[in-house]
């Protein structure tokens, strides 16, 4: 099939998703995996993640996208077209930031000190989507820097990755007070931002830590121990939830699990454990 043929179909079954009646598509991803990006597609970040460079197209393609993977993804219906707001021209990383502001669109920013928006690289293969700051992250404006990240860095750098290498963010940009979850019309106002940040990076993978991210991505109340470690698509990018760093500081039992489930994304993104010292 031509590209623009190609291109004008993905449109539209992306169109039927979000009307929420692709299950009459249900072999779209067979029918829409893309060709892989150029590197030159991809966008220059500056060092904070933001970059300043024009993205070519807000869909989601990665080489991750090829048969035999798109074929074991299950296919999970798309937010809804209200709430997506992750097909803006020209977006940036930089252009969120600016358009998120000093934000007042929920209760959340009575009590923050900072906004959170993400950090690492806008070039990153590989997403971490939390759930929202706690105290930590508040003070210092940065995703996953106290106890639970901590040991979200150790579980990168297991990976043979840096921080720096992958980019880090929540679905609630502001700590909800006593860390409690994230209401659902807090997530509603602040997940298009995240949609937004993740149609700019266009990852080779996402990987979500925890219930809230994962429901958040998916729009429905999805058992995330039933599904965790399992490959999804997420807007054509491949998605996988496993447990929040947190939950593993409560349960270190569980950390085996979440090894296996990162084991699958370095496979993934082809890469190999750095060797035992
Ligand atoms: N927990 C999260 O979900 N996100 C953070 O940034 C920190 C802790």
């Amino acid at each position: 099939m031509n590209p623009e043929s190609r291109a004008r179909i993905e449109a539209w079954l992306q169109y039927f998703d979000d009307l929420k009646i692709s299950s009459f598509y249900l072999d779209r991803l067979a029918v829409t995996a893309m060709p892989a990006r150029t590197p030159a597609e991809k966008p220059a970040a500056k060092p904070d993640g933001v970059s300043s460079a024009k993205t070519p197209s807000r869909n989601f393609s990665s080489p991750a996208q090829s048969a035999p993977l798109a074929a074991a993804l299950p296919v999970v219906k798309s937010a809804s077209l209200f709430e997506s707001s992750a097909r803006i021209e020209n977006d940036t990383l930089q252009r969120i930031r600016e358009d998120i502001g000093d934000c007042k669109r929920c209760k959340l920013c009575e009590q923050r000190t900072n906004i959170v928006f993400g950090s690492g690289s806008g070039k990153a293969e590989l997403v971490f989507v939390g759930e929202g700051p706690g105290h930590d992250e508040d003070v210092q404006g940065l995703p996953f820097v106290g106890r639970a990240g901590k040991l979200l860095t150790q579980m990168i750098e297991a990976m043979g990755l840096r921080r720096d290498d992958v980019y880090i963010c929540n679905v609630v940009k502001c700590r909800p007070p006593q860390n409690r979850a994230p209401e659902p019309d807090e997530v509603g106002t602040c997940s298009p931002f995240l949609f937004r940040q993740l149609a700019v990076i266009r990852p080779k993978a996402i990987v979500c830590l925890g219930a809230t991210a994962f429901q958040s991505l998916m729009g429905s109340k999805m058992s995330i121990s039933k599904l965790r470690g399992q490959w999804m698509d997420f807007r054509g990018a491949p998605m996988l939830a496993t447990y929040h760093p947190a939950y593993l500081l409560r349960n270190p039992n569980a950390k085996g699990d979440v090894w296996e489930d990162l084991k699958k994304v370095m496979a993934h993104l082809g890469l190999k454990p750095p060797a035992r010292r």
